[in-house]
């Protein structure tokens, strides 16, 4: 997969793409991130990108210029599907991410100041939000994006199961997890995951999803009763 960021800070990205599955993926070559400074579009020697708004008000808005010769010079590279990042967008959750996943090309954009001039949104294909709040910028959503899609990029992820198993892949929360040693501080590791018998970890484990997930989130279980095959428990 490759992945085109459009920012005016294309250092935000350099320690978290340098960093873990993100890093790796890069290295291997199974998702390529390219950041490219939307400055360099601009047109006047201060490589302004923002103006004041028409109307009034406040803030600076980001002007459309350099965001249309952008996008005319990444898409003439071949096809990709463009996201823009906004808090009107539509909420970026796990189904959003596997669609994104097997796009092999996407072009995320950033917005700083009060946004980006309204008439950019002709040239996107989808409007994202990772949630009801108002971030200072689109680069720390944009990384929501692309941490979540690249996980689920085949072969990004080193045990494929890890994928699948995890929560909301099935419409479910996951189970509880536990690690070495079996009691700390008086606190057990509950039998059954200790017994060696691997259809009774599976029944519990399918158990506690369901569980947690009732408790917890009770409208993922809404959702795929609506969905036509129903929840699956994982594990
Ligand atoms: C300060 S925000 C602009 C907020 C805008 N004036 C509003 O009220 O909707 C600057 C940029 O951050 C990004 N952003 C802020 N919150 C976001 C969110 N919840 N999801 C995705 N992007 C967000 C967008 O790219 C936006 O253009």
């Amino acid at each position: 997969m490759l992945v085109d960021i459009v920012t005016i800070f294309p250092g935000f990205f350099a320690s978290p793409l340098a960093t873990g599955l993100l890093g790796k993926a890069g290295e291997r070559g199974l998702v390529e991130v390219r950041l490219h400074d939307l400055r360099d579009w601009a047109t006047d020697r201060h490589r302004s990108v923002d103006d004041a708004p028409f109307g009034g008000g406040a803030g600076m808005v980001m002007v459309p210029g350099p965001w249309f010769d952008a996008l005319d010079e990444l898409e003439a590279q071949g096809p990709a599907r463009v996201v823009l990042l906004a808090p009107d967008g539509r909420r970026f959750d796990h189904k959003v991410a596997q669609r994104l996943a097997a796009e092999p090309r996407l072009i995320l954009c950033c917005g700083r100041y009060e946004g980006i001039d309204e008439r950019v949104r002709t040239r996107v294909d989808e409007v994202l939000s990772i949630g009801d709040f108002v971030l200072a910028g689109g680069e720390t959503a944009a990384l929501v994006v692309l941490e979540a899609v690249a996980r689920l990029v085949p072969g990004v992820m080193g045990n494929a199961d890890s994928a699948t198993d995890e929560s909301f892949a099935a419409g479910l929360l996951e189970y509880p997890q536990y690690t070495r040693p079996a009691v700390y501080r008086g606190l057990e590791v509950p039998a059954v995951l200790r017994s060696g018998d691997h259809g009774a970890v599976a029944r519990w484990r399918r158990d506690q999803a369901l569980d947690r997930t009732r408790r917890l989130r009770p409208d993922l279980l809404e959702q795929a009763e609506e969905d036509a095959d129903g929840p699956q428990a994982p594990g």
